[in-house]
């Protein structure tokens, strides 16, 4: 059986990057994840004056609490990263200086009002350039809100979070389907006074304490190899793996389509790990509705390349949210499975796909999407040709050696 190893959490890194960044005292990062969206993260954090030292194993920062960061000279850049654009939102709505938020072109495409409009609310004075970035941030008073989230997103939530530190009085959040949950938990790490209960969660505003912070393997850098075991046929370890409830929703759908994979916990801190086993299994068909979504958002092209593998017709619901992400996801998605030679359709946020298909090979075209070339890539262990895939090095966004560790398990 091959081992695995996934690369450190992306969301986990990041958040705790800029947790450490507004907390008191030096904060370190052990395993973090070195990629395009967490150098986006160091290089912005740099420009608002916080120093980080930066080595394999650990990032150590030093926490200038709540109000320490300064006025960057430049506008903040975020490359390509909207989990850093969107929570850097949020703490600058707090800061005593004017600041802007910038990003690459795929990222100025991207829907920033979902984050401006609930942190005006809050009182902030940000401004957006016709809906997207860049956003300007000035000094204003926050006061904490009750907010229902239209639209399940980890990162609004985190946004109004964070500002919710900077505010006068108490912020509760009301989310439609439970959404990753790392804030919330890495918050309560930093000492922050937050609660949930049910899809609700109310946080009082205050400082941070300084924090250590382990960072578990990443579920979505782990799920191509899992798929692409499960349509190679070959068995798989997964070694260390962030087993969050609220990153789960993959794992989940598969056992339901009949894969057979085991989990053992190795740990049960604030962020759980552990290994996943997984074994050559025949597939069927499943439906996942719109609330289980959230938990696999970034997993669905990858369950839709499973599906056309799957015996039966797979429906996924409520995908509509999809189409922000670094490409139109519904679009790049149906793209692959055509290029698979599956049958597959969307209407209204629902993918409908059809199992199994031939598996053809050809020409993919992610559309520069990291998580569009992994899910190519994984197919690509099953065609009957070869399957090509264009400008394959946007896997650098998350997952610099990818295609090495690809080879490494699978060749
Ligand atoms: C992320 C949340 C998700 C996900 C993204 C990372 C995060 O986006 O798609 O890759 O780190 O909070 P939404 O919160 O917009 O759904």
């Amino acid at each position: 059986m091959k081992i695995y190893k996934p690369p450190p959490d992306k969301s986990i890194t990041i958040r705790a990057l800029l947790l450490g960044a507004i907390a008191d005292g030096r904060t370190t990062v052990e395993n973090p994840l070195f990629c395009a969206d967490t150098a986006a993260a160091i290089n912005c954090l740099r420009a608002l004056g916080v120093k980080l030292l930066v080595s394999k194993k650990r990032v150590s920062i030093e926490g200038r609490g709540l109000k320490g960061l300064t006025r960057p000279r430049r506008p903040l850049n975020a490359a390509e990263a909207g989990t850093v654009a969107r929570l850097l939102a949020g703490i600058l709505a707090g800061q005593d200086f004017p600041a802007q938020v910038t990003g690459a072109a795929s990222l100025r495409r991207r829907p920033m009002v979902r984050v401006a409009a609930p942190l005006k609310l809050m009182g902030a004075g940000i401004k957006l350039h016709c809906g997207t970035l860049p956003l300007n941030s000035r000094p204003a008073a926050l006061k904490g809100i009750t907010y229902a989230l239209p639209i399940p997103s980890a990162q609004v939530k985190s946004a109004i979070l964070l500002a919710g530190l900077y505010a006068k009085g108490r912020t509760s959040i009301t989310e439609p389907a439970v959404s990753r949950d790392h804030t919330e938990r890495l918050l309560a790490r930093f000492g922050a006074r937050i609660a949930r209960s049910g899809h609700t969660i109310r946080l009082r505003p205050g400082p941070l304490k300084r924090a250590k912070v382990l960072v578990p393997g990443d579920m979505s850098a782990a799920a191509p190899f899992i798929t692409a075991a499960l349509l190679s046929g070959r068995a798989l370890l997964v070694k260390n793996v962030g087993l969050n409830p609220s990153r789960l929703g993959f794992i989940k759908t598969l056992k339901k389509m009949g894969a057979s994979l085991q989990i053992t916990s190795r740990t049960s801190g604030p962020e759980p790990a552990g290994d996943i086993r997984v074994r050559p299994s025949k597939l069927k068909a499943v439906r996942v509705s719109a609330a289980e979504v959230p938990t696999m958002i970034d997993e669905i092209p990858l369950l839709a390349v499973l599906a056309a593998a799957a015996e039966g017709k797979t429906v996924i619901s409520g995908a509509g949210e999809l189409r922000y992400k670094e490409s139109n996801r519904i679009k790049t998605t149906l793209g692959l499975l055509a290029t698979l030679g599956a049958a597959a359709r969307h209407t209204n946020g629902t993918l409908e796909i059809t199992g199994p298909c031939s598996f053809r090979g050809g020409t993919a075209n992610p559309l520069s999407d990291h998580r569009l070339a992994m899910a190519a890539a994984a197919a690509g262990t099953r065609t009957a040709a070869r399957l090509n895939i264009k400008n394959p090095g946007c896997v650098s966004k998350s997952y610099p050696g990818f295609f090495t560790d690809l080879k490494r398990v699978f060749c």
